[in-house]
């Protein structure tokens, strides 16, 4: 499919049914600002809770943190955010005035209207803002532009309060903002997004090996959450191109409609984080391991992932388009359908529970209760609109893994049957085990 084609359905998509929607719609919209619809509320929250899960529950030694998007607007100074380090250079066309990232071009000239540009002049990401009634120098503060500064800031209320044994790790997810000279590809580059950091601190002679150890963790949780490895591949950053923090940078990159693009990235800080905020601030960061050792800045590895990227790429890889249709055990179809194959985990809507016509009462009272049986465990809908062949081509394109038909035998034999999203095939499964086969294939 054609970069164009393959975006425009996926926008098309995400409108259609519900998942994200241009954000301030009714007044044209507001520039590269979405709004996460009911289906795409789910999805991002199932994305963010396995990210979650992955890197606290499932690790020994890594606990979570909640901290404040505008903090004090000493920390964007101490770790160079308000300096060059975090600007991007910036032209603008001297005939049709659009602004345009200096590296994003590829020729000389404006690319909208072939004019001549403007020398480059740097451009600060930082979103500004001012707190408290007056609007002057001393009330300006900052939406923070990277969620791991709030981390930093509580590095020793975290190893202290929760007793982590060292190495250790602290993890958060949260809104992050930057005001990009060019947002744009939808949903991929926006002004405000939602970024899971994980910051490991260690030992500086094993900042290496915990880069490598985590660098692989990461590949790896796409990969069980169904990304095809043909679509991903890591792009060492050279040096003359890392961020002002780092010493060393992998990205992740997924092969997007309109490039191989990075989705996320694994850094290693070094000791640029703690020793700054510990000269600007005054206060000792140092991390002690006991009488014997001097006390250290301990080295950060960072892994660095953005939800709405992640979401992104999930919903590319798990797009189909089937022309002419999929062969179906009720009903066949010469129409076009579409099949998102997420990873059950990641599904919006986990099932749907349809009775098989509409206009037999004995028929629809057994789904409804079925349906009330299921949904405390289960994000699930209730359809009875329309044939059941159509039914479940809609549920096909939102992703539900199952769709359960209640027919006349369930009347009789108090079964119904399962039909798997990505085989089609379906099985007849007893009610009375409904919650625990379901348990165990979606769990
Ligand atoms: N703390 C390190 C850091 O922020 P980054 O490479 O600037 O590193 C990490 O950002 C991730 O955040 C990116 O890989 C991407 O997924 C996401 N991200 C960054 N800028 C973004 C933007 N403008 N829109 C959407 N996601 C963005």
């Amino acid at each position: 499919m054609s970069e164009q084609n393959l975006m425009e359905k996926i926008i098309s998509l995400c409108k259609r049914r519900g998942f994200i929607f241009q954000s301030s719609e009714i007044y044209g919209g507001f520039s590269s600002c979405y709004d996460y619809g009911s289906l795409g509320v789910e999805l991002k929250n199932n994305i963010k809770q396995e990210w979650w899960k992955e890197m606290t529950r499932f690790q020994e030694n890594i606990v979570g943190l909640d901290s404040a998007i505008i903090m004090s607007p000493k920390i964007w100074e101490a770790s160079g955010h308000l300096t060059a380090g975090f600007a991007d250079e910036l032209v603008e066309c001297k005939k049709c005035h659009h602004r345009f990232r200096k590296d994003f071009l590829e020729k000389d000239k404006c690319p909208d209207c072939g004019g001549e540009l403007t020398a480059p002049r740097k451009f600060n990401l930082m979103m500004k803002t001012f707190v408290g009634p007056v609007e002057d120098n001393a009330s300006v503060a900052y939406l923070r532009a990277e969620t791991c500064q709030g981390i930093y800031m509580n590095f020793m209320n975290v190893a202290q309060t929760m007793r982590l044994k060292f190495p250790f790790g602290i993890a958060q997810i949260g809104k992050a903002f930057r005001n990009e000279i060019t947002p744009k590809d939808f949903i991929y580059r926006t002004r405000e997004f939602e970024q899971m950091e994980m910051q490991w601190f260690c030992l500086p002679k094993d900042a290496e090996k915990f880069f490598d150890y985590w660098l692989g963790q990461r590949l790896n949780w796409y990969y069980k959450l169904g990304i095809k490895k043909e679509n991903l591949k890591i792009y060492e950053v050279p040096k003359n191109e890392l961020a002002h923090y780092a010493k060393r940078a992998v990205d992740i990159l997924y092969k997007f409609s309109f490039g191989w693009k990075e989705i996320e990235g694994v850094h290693n800080r070094g000791d640029w984080d703690l020793s700054n905020h510990s000269k600007h601030s005054g206060q000792n960061l140092k991390y002690s391991l006991g009488q014997e050792q001097e006390p250290f800045y301990p080295h950060i590895i960072e892994t660095s992932v953005g939800a709405d990227r992640s979401l992104f790429a999930f919903l590319c890889d798990a797009y189909e388009e089937a022309l002419g249709g999929r062969t179906e055990t009720f009903e066949s179809t010469k129409e076009k359908e579409i099949v998102l194959h997420l990873d059950k985990k990641l599904s919006p809507i986990k099932i749907a529970v349809l009775p098989l016509i509409k206009n037999k009462p004995e028929l629809i009272k057994k789904a409804r209760e079925v349906h009330q049986t299921l949904k405390p465990y289960f994000a699930i809908q209730y359809d009875e609109a329309g044939a059941i062949g159509r039914r479940y081509r809609r549920q096909d394109e939102i992703g539900t893994p199952f769709c359960l038909t209640i027919d006349f035998e369930t009347l009789e034999k108090n079964d119904l049957t399962v039909r798997d999203r990505d085989t089609m095939k379906q099985e007849r499964i007893k009610i009375d085990d409904l919650i625990d086969f379901l348990f165990s294939k979606i769990i």
